[in-house]
């Protein structure tokens, strides 16, 4: 049973942590983990759980296919999960929803198949110092293959966007700007709805990473205008192996396939082929049915609970974690930027990030540490690697105590003073 013991924790007793904490099986166990690596990947509710093995248990069948009543309950489940992702975000409706296998796959899905047709040498995509790996590679292909240039808004020591120069870097040339949200390294939550209506004023194309976003705050893809929106199921309670791509329903028509395969085509012959309608078109193959389904459940879990609860929740756990790691001799933390979402990144003076996290582990804190597949910002800031702490509303104030008093052992047992 864990006790609001500290101040930190009384202060929010509107939002029943104990009572989110039993519903997340992992929680209760014999051995607790102190999980403080949820911008990898978050823990699972019970209902999460439960939805994919009803799947699994109860209905397993294809999707799409299947005369059968097991097939159209399966069918039915997979098409209500995608109808909750375009409530989630407030897309206009399903058809704009493409389930990919993570952010990562969505991404690549516009570069390919939009990329790959759409640029030519002189054209500019434009990207941040600031993405994961997964929004950089994916352009530097395309740029190598097309010819189109790739280039970087830089950022400022804090961790922020800097956008002195945002001018020149956003120009006619200009065809695609493709932005992380909210940085996995330093938390930022960056000006999104800004650049948007910057890029759309020139006429370029948007993609908003939202896989570190999503899972915290309330997102409007409507109010956003973005062309693209990303994100993961398994950053936001759901399964690992589902993500989704929203799509503006022209460039979904516009757009090439992006793999081939059973389910995205209409009519084959031995000399071509014709495509299904959006969004099936880019789901060659049998899709994740099962962790599209958990998906949805992990929707209804987040949309069960006050959001302005948790998100004042996490911002209060946030800030007593900021404070609780400054009062640490020897302790760097990366970005201060405001607004920013539950990540914080730091260093201690004479501990590698992968010694402490291996010491913290002892203590049965799970943190991350590395350069969290960001390495142009590791190289911006002088730095091969931080240790990074992430946070969920289902974590403590205590845990974060128990976070700080494992670094300070940690300090001991490499002779610190
Ligand atoms: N993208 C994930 C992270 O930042 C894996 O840890």
């Amino acid at each position: 049973m864990i006790t609001m013991a500290t101040k930190e924790d009384q202060s929010s007793a509107t939002l029943d942590v104990n009572a989110i904490r039993h519903d997340f099986p992992i929680l209760s166990g014999s051995t607790v983990p102190i999980y403080l690596d949820n911008a990898a990947t978050t823990l699972k509710p019970a209902s999460v759980i439960s939805a994919i093995n009803k799947y699994y248990e109860e209905y397993s069948a294809n999707v799409h296919r299947s005369i059968y009543a097991l097939g159209e309950k399966a069918t039915k489940a997979y098409e209500d999960a995608r109808e909750k992702t375009a409530r989630f975000i407030n897309a206009p409706d399903s058809s704009h929803i493409i389930f990919t296998s993570g952010t990562t796959e969505a991404i690549n899905l516009v570069a390919y198949a939009w990329g790959r047709y759409n640029l030519k040498p002189g054209d500019e995509i434009l990207i941040t110092e600031m993405e994961h790996h997964s929004n950089i590679i994916p352009w530097q292909l395309v740029a190598r293959d097309t010819g189109a240039t790739l280039r970087y808004i830089p950022i400022t020591e804090n961790g922020s966007l800097d956008l002195s120069n945002i001018d020149e870097l956003l120009n006619p040339k200009t065809k695609i700007v493709a932005m992380i949200h909210q940085s996995n390294v330093f938390g930022t939550l960056n000006p999104v709805a800004q650049l948007i209506a910057k890029a759309k004023d020139i006429g370029a194309l948007t993609l908003v990473d939202a896989a570190q976003s999503v899972p915290h705050l309330p997102v409007d893809v409507a109010a956003l205008d973005c062309d693209f929106f990303a994100f993961s199921g398994h950053k936001m309670l759901g399964p690992t192996g589902i993500g989704v791509l929203y799509a503006r329903l022209e460039l979904q028509e516009a757009m090439e396939p992006f793999q081939g395969g059973g389910e995205m085509i209409q009519q084959v012959t031995m000399d071509s082929s014709t495509w299904n309608d959006v969004p099936w078109k880019f789901e060659a193959g049998t899709p994740n049915i099962a962790q599209a389904i958990g998906l949805g459940a992990a929707m209804e879990y987040i949309t069960s609970k006050d959001r302005t609860l948790l998100i004042q929740y996490e911002k209060r756990l946030t800030n007593y974690a900021i404070k609780s790691l400054q009062d640490i001799t020897g302790m760097t933390i990366y970005g201060d930027s405001d607004p920013r979402g539950p990540v914080i990144s730091f260093n201690v003076d004479g501990i590698h990030p992968h010694d402490l996290a291996q010491v913290l582990d002892q203590h049965n804190v799970a943190v991350r540490a590395g350069h969290h597949c960001a390495q142009p910002i590791m190289n911006r800031l002088g730095i091969t690697a931080t240790t990074r702490a992430s946070f969920f509303f289902y974590n403590t104030s205590k845990e974060i105590d128990s976070l700080c008093e494992s670094i300070e052992d940690a300090r001991k047992f490499m002779g610190l003073k």
